[in-house]
């Protein structure tokens, strides 16, 4: 299993940066298929300068299950064996999340279970933690719920502000989510219940 499926909204530093570490040979897998929900994302615009196949799939005009329906074509088409939430800002329905079983996964810029939803970074900053970070997760249908696949910390700072701390935590999801990607296609791991642990 190494085919990747990247969806993204945005800016897609993450897709960029697994992109990078799979062109430097830290992490052994291919890109298969670019999505955006988004036809102007920069992320969508990067893929295709760097002639990876790249996908628009609008929700405008489409059901909800139509939508994915459409994302899921394009993945299966592309044969994609691992889904990669990089910056997708839309909460995929059971439909879909059935059609990839333990074969999604997302990057979130929190501890979680702390501070699920949008602007991790702001929730962590009011609330007064001294440490936050990232957390990879299995996608569930929840949001930002699913079972933990790698965690990293990252220190608060007094100074800090929604946009510094975004930044040092951001350093540590580029290098986490290769990480992670890399431990689920190395396959030597189990899930009980939420914990996921290591084959012996
Ligand atoms: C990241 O902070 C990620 O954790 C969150 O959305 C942001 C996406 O940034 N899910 P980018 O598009 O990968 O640069």
């Amino acid at each position: 299993m190494r085919r990747l499926g990247i969806l993204l909204s945005g800016r897609g530093s993450n897709f960029l940066a697994i992109h990078g570490h799979i062109a430097a040979g830290r992490l052994d897998a291919e890109i298969a298929g670019v999505v955006s929900d988004q036809p102007d994302a920069p992320g969508l615009a990067r893929a295709r300068e760097l002639g990876l196949p790249a996908f628009c799939v609008e929700r405008a005009g489409r059901t909800k299950s139509e939508f994915e329906d459409a994302i899921a074509r394009v993945l299966e088409a592309q044969a994609v064996e691992l889904v990669c939430l990089a910056g997708f800002m839309r909460v995929l329905g059971p439909g879909f999340i059935r059609r990839f079983p333990q074969r999604i996964l997302n990057i979130h810029p929190s501890l979680l279970p702390a501070f699920p939803g949008l602007h991790a970074q702001r929730q962590a900053l009011a609330h007064g933690v001294r440490f936050s970070g990232c957390t990879v997760h299995f996608v569930d249908e929840g949001v930002d719920s699913g079972p933990i696949v790698a965690q990293a910390v990252v220190p608060v700072r007094d100074d800090d502000t929604e946009e510094t701390l975004a930044a040092r935590i951001l350093v540590e999801e580029h290098r986490l989510y290769a990480e992670a990607i890399a431990k689920i296609l190395a396959g030597r791991w189990f899930l009980d219940g939420r914990r996921l642990l290591e084959k012996k």
